[in-house]
């Protein structure tokens, strides 16, 4: 998934610092990626830890991580699933097409008709299953996720959920097809939240905690409110052109909060090594992160250029480069 401050194409950077900084063998290590959004840190490391704590504020995160990060034994007869789920008769008049497509008279246009209907069809059809307990969760999730994946790679936006397009562009034309979310079988359980970190941190210890906040004021909540909508399919009354929903508001998107939650998070950590991505446009400058950070331990910083995520339009950003900075604050607890 194209996702805001996805560290996708930095993973490989991070496992090596971190490998660097902890050490090699991490066999026996509890691993907390506690601002997790796709789940793509957590992945890297899972395999190589004991256990991955992974959690976020938002509902869809929570969906992929139960399926990528929790989901760790085959599931026999998946790839069945997704066959039969592809081939259902669609249904007319679901959530999504009668609220987000052009056919239902609802002047929203974030799918086009026909894969609206397939959304709905299919996360109707994995309601009734899990509530029928025709499926168990772990199968439950890994469908979930694929529904998001496949759903979000039609999506007739420019980037993110905030705005659609006035035309269906072309890869909103195509047909939604059903894809596995593919996880990683490995023996060892994980775990996964749906909570805010600092509320999290007081109840979790591990050995390596990895932050990712958001660094500026746009809210996740909001950019990607549709996927919050596939993944809770409940009932409520969309708002205003982009028929937004309800949603949660971070205190790392608030310039006169962030520093304040961030020390508290480090401050109640109960884990030895702790390391922060961190974007040199941040609402927290460098120095005030490291000035935070260096009051509980031993501080390092490593930095990292790489090509900016491409915002569309409609973000009204202030920075025009192509690359920029990533840091990485690393902090060993005394
Ligand atoms: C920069 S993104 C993380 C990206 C992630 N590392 C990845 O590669 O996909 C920041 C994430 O923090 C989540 N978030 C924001 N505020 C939060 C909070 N107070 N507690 C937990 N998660 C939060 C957002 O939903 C978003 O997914």
């Amino acid at each position: 998934m194209n996702y805001i401050g996805s560290k996708f194409k930095l993973a490989s950077f991070l496992k090596e610092e971190i490998t660097k900084a902890v050490g090699s063998d991490l066999s026996q290590k509890v691993f907390c990626d506690i601002f997790a959004g796709t789940g793509i840190v957590g992945r890297t490391f899972k395999k190589d830890v004991k256990k991955v704590i992974s959690n976020d504020l938002e509902d869809y995160s929570f969906v992929l991580n139960k399926n990528y990060i929790e989901n760790h034994e085959e599931i026999v007869g998946k790839e069945g699933f997704i066959e039969e789920l592809n081939s259902l008769k669609l249904i007319d008049s679901g959530f999504i097409y009668n609220h987000y497509c052009m056919g239902s008279g609802s002047q929203r246009q974030y799918f086009s008709d026909e894969n609206g209907k397939k959304i709905d069809t299919i996360r109707t059809k994995l309601k009734e299953w899990s509530e029928r307990k025709k499926i168990e969760d772990d199968l439950y999730y890994f469908l979930l996720a694929s529904l998001l994946e496949s759903a979000d790679k039609v999506a007739n936006t420019a980037s993110v959920y905030g705005a659609y397009l006035k035309h269906l562009k072309k890869s909103a034309q195509k047909e939604l097809v059903l894809q596995s979310a593919h996880f990683e079988l490995n023996d060892n359980p994980h775990e996964v939240y749906k909570s805010d970190s600092n509320e999290l941190i007081k109840k979790i210890q591990g050995d390596i905690l990895y932050l990712d906040p958001p660094y500026n004021q746009r809210q996740y909540s909001a950019n990607y409110h549709l996927l919050n909508t596939i993944a809770l399919y409940d009932e409520f009354v969309p708002k205003g052109k982009t028929g937004m929903r309800e949603y949660n508001r971070s205190n790392y998107c608030k310039k006169q909060e962030v520093a304040k939650s961030f020390e508290d998070l480090i401050k109640n950590a109960d884990f030895k090594y702790i390391f922060l991505s961190y974007n040199n446009e941040g609402l927290m400058s460098s120095e005030q992160t490291r000035a935070i950070m260096e009051k509980y331990g031993k501080y390092d910083l490593k930095t990292k250029e790489y090509q900016r995520f491409k915002a569309d339009k409609t973000q009204n950003r202030n920075h025009t480069a192509n690359s920029t900075f990533e840091y990485l604050h690393i902090l060993e607890k005394v």
